[in-house]
């Protein structure tokens, strides 16, 4: 049996490989937590809305809330952590200035499913911190996707899997509820190249651009289309259910830019919900973009911006970003 300590202390992958397990151990933690919570559900008072917005402007659940202030409780006495940034805080966080480390979570991804009992997740994605010494600012966070050294998430559903990544592959823990240890259930995930299952929420298709509508289109044409062959959908309303469903049997996840708000560029944020989810997909033997550039390779400016995101089985992800090439040749 290996558990999720064992495994950190013989991964030497990176420079930090200390500061990074020690990190990623806190996370783990904190986990544990929230999944006590989520199981006791009701009975722990944890449902419903905390009452205000975040600076997304998105209602914030109380679970939202606790899940966040776990998070940054235990990460702010981390010593290798110098900072934190969350998309339930305007700003970032610092902590520890002689950390080497900065972290960026979902606290709670999948907030609507709280309330009805389904699955939910946390998402993290780890940074180097360059300016050792002093306290992290926002302009700290603002590094592209490739800069991870880590990166995964907690899915807490039927039971609470970690998939994490250190850059060397994937790997999946299942938290033994009896012992509290993360217990090694995969090692070296990969996908396929192909798929015939796509998540994606159809309710938004008329204000889809052009390509993606074509896309679909296909895909719902089935046999009857283009594509020749049949589609299935499947959609958990939470990014960290339907990814990990892909790093356990393939599939495509599209959150597209759309035009319902003309001005955000897309639902899901780049540095705690793309940029991790990127790194494990293509670790994974996957792809990722934003349906024209590899999300990993996007410079941030803003550590809340948002982006499409078009990830999966690499056949699929290419065939979206060359539908979108074709409609705006560069
Ligand atoms: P969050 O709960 O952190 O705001 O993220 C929810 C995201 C993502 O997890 C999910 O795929 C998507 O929103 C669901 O969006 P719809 O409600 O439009 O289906
Ligand atoms: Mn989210
Ligand atoms: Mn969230």
């Amino acid at each position: 049996m290996t558990t999720l300590s064992t495994y950190l202390n013989n991964a030497t992958h990176t420079d930090n490989a200390t500061a990074v397990s020690n990190v990623i151990l806190t996370i783990a933690d904190v986990g544990k937590n929230i999944s006590a919570l989520l199981r006791r559900g009701a009975l722990a008072g944890i449902l419903g809305e905390a009452g205000n917005e975040n600076i997304q402007g998105e209602s914030q659940k109380k679970l939202d809330v606790i899940a966040n202030d776990l998070l940054l409780e235990a990460l702010s006495s981390n010593p290798n952590c110098a900072g934190v940034a969350s998309e339930e805080l305007d700003n970032s966080t610092a902590a520890s200035a002689d950390g080497s480390l900065l972290v960026l979570f979902d606290p709670l991804d999948g907030s609507s499913n709280i309330d009805i009992n389904m699955a939910v997740g946390t998402i993290f994605s780890i940074l180097p911190y360059n300016n050792q010494g002093q306290s992290a600012v926002d302009d700290d966070f603002l590094q592209n996707g490739d800069q991870q050294l880590a990166a995964g998430y907690l899915l807490y559903g039927a039971s609470t899997i970690l998939a994490l990544t250190l850059g060397h592959g994937v790997v999946m823990f299942s938290l033994d509820p009896d012992s509290g240890d993360y217990v090694l259930i995969k090692d070296n995930i990969q996908i396929d190249k192909d798929t015939s299952e796509y998540a994606i929420n159809s309710s938004n298709h008329r204000y889809w651009l052009a390509p993606m509508q074509q896309y679909i289109d296909e895909l719902v044409a089935g046999k009857d289309g283009e594509r020749g062959r049949n589609f299935n959908t499947r959609w958990v309303a939470a990014m960290v259910g339907d990814v990990h469903r892909i790093l356990c049997r393939g599939g495509i996840f599209m959150y597209p830019y759309d035009t319902k708000d003309a001005k955000k560029a897309g639902k899901l944020r780049l540095m705690y919900e793309a940029n991790p989810m990127s790194f494990l997909i293509e670790q994974a033997g996957g792809a990722s973009t934003d349906a024209i550039n590899r999300i990993m390779s996007i410079e941030p400016t803003n550590i809340h911006q948002r982006v499409p995101v078009v990830l999966g089985c690499e056949n699929e992800v290419n065939r979206v970003r060359d539908l979108h090439k074709q409609h705006n040749p560069a």
